[in-house]
């Protein structure tokens, strides 16, 4: 009876020792090598594996193993009448030398006798197979009690649960994988949406090719000297290529006059941020201020902008970047009745509009891009191949940008306002 006590007490042992050592859950493989030698400790079995089972696959692949020596397979096939049986004898364990009808057992049969596999306990958690746990002979030679049986039970369901956890994870982390990679996908097909739209506005406008796409690039080039996160990045550059959207309904007449257009025609022209703003707000933007960037991207500082003549604060902060973008654009491309301004000449513009029509922040923002680029400390020359070499190679550009970046407040009063 003593001794009865005594086994009984060193079994809770085992059992809570085996709990704390799953709910640890730290490394999967540890945590089953040191459940298989506990449950072989508390019983002294000399030898057993623990197999996971593949659902995919149908196998079980060996996870640990005490004993069972070389010859004993990694993977144990199981077929379809195998994986029936397992399941209906749930946690209890079945004995090799009654099981022979089974095609595992034929199959493996040798490599049982080798390694002298007494009991397999199929690990099934919620009706689901997912291992089974090898036991050989015991160290004193007995058979197997049914008290044996109920501990080999009780601490396989540990097992099975500590399988069923690792597995859960792992089709956590493969959902997960896959929604990133959807994601990702869902993300590009976005952008070469995008990208594939600003160049059909840009088609519209004959004298003004590649418009859109150049006020995305240096958009997305000053939200990134501001220090906007990759995020936030992309999203100032797809406002930059949908800025002028609502250009595709005024007359392609107005859009390629040859001329600089009447009043009338200004009226019509006009019309296009507000327009633009209509296409892009049904859209289900990744990025908030896209359609709001189309609205305000002809607005000014000092409230002479349009449409709505807002000031300052009132203007959301990425169509301030927009705007800028676009006027450098218009400055620095021919036109029908213009040619492009020298380059000093466009940078002496923007530092006298700072404050006036451009927020000095961001007007500072395309100075020190450019800089870097001209200093050599950038590694593209991005805006190169945008303007065009020889125009960013003119005397003296490096040392202009410098003296406006001395001559304006790095800083400025101008806070961003949020828009509904
Ligand atoms: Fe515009
Ligand atoms: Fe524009």
């Amino acid at each position: 009876m003593a001794e009865e006590k005594a086994k009984l007490v060193h079994t809770f042992g085992a059992l809570a020792e085996l709990g704390q050592e799953i709910s640890n859950k730290q490394n999967f493989q540890e945590t089953v090598r040191t459940s298989l030698h506990l449950l072989l400790g508390s019983l002294a079995i000399m030898r057993g594996g623990v197999a996971r089972f593949s659902r995919y696959s149908h196998e079980l692949n060996l996870v640990a193993a005490r004993g069972l020596g070389d010859e004993f397979p990694f993977s144990l096939s199981l077929c379809y009448e195998d994986e029936r049986q397992f399941l209906s004898c749930g946690m209890y364990p079945i004995e090799n030398s009654q099981a022979k009808v089974l095609p595992f057992f034929q199959i493996y049969d040798n490599s049982f006798e080798q390694a002298k596999i007494e009991l397999v306990v199929p690990l099934v958690v919620r009706d689901e197979l997912l291992g089974a746990v090898f036991l050989g002979e015991k160290a004193s030679g007995e058979r197997y009690s049914s008290y044996d049986r109920d501990i080999i039970c009780a601490m396989s369901r540990h097992i099975g649960v500590a399988i069923a956890q690792r597995n859960m994870m792992a089709e956590l982390e493969r959902r997960a994988e896959e929604n990133r990679k959807l994601y990702e996908n869902l993300r590009m097909t976005y952008t070469d949406t995008v990208k594939a739209f600003a160049a059909a506005i840009d088609r519209k406008d004959k004298y003004t090719e590649g418009h859109s796409v150049r006020v995305g690039k240096y958009t997305e080039y000053i939200a990134e000297e501001l220090g906007w996160s990759e995020d936030e990045v992309e999203g100032a550059a797809v406002a930059g290529y949908l800025h002028d959207v609502g250009k595709i309904t005024v007359e392609r007449k107005i859009i390629n006059a040859p001329y600089r257009i009447n009043a009338k025609e200004s009226i019509e022209l006009n019309k296009h941020p507000g327009v633009g703003y209509e296409i892009l707000k049904p859209i289900h933007h990744p990025y908030a201020d896209v359609p709001l960037a189309a609205k305000y991207h002809h607005e000014r500082l000092d409230g002479r902008g349009y449409p709505d003549g807002l000031y300052d604060r009132e203007i959301p902060f990425i169509a301030k970047i927009v705007n800028l973008a676009d006027s450098f654009d218009a400055m620095t491309t021919d036109r029908p009745y213009k040619r492009r301004r020298p380059a000093a000449d466009v940078f002496e513009d923007l530092q006298r509009n700072a404050g006036k029509q451009f927020a000095p922040e961001i007007v500072n923002a395309l100075f020190r891009s450019l800089l870097k680029e001209l200093q050599g400390e950038s590694k593209e020359k991005r805006f190169r191949k945008l303007l065009g070499r020889e125009y960013m190679e003119a005397e003296g550009l490096a040392s202009t940008l410098r003296t406006a970046l001395n001559g304006t407040s790095p800083t400025s009063p101008l806070t961003f306002v949020a828009f509904d």
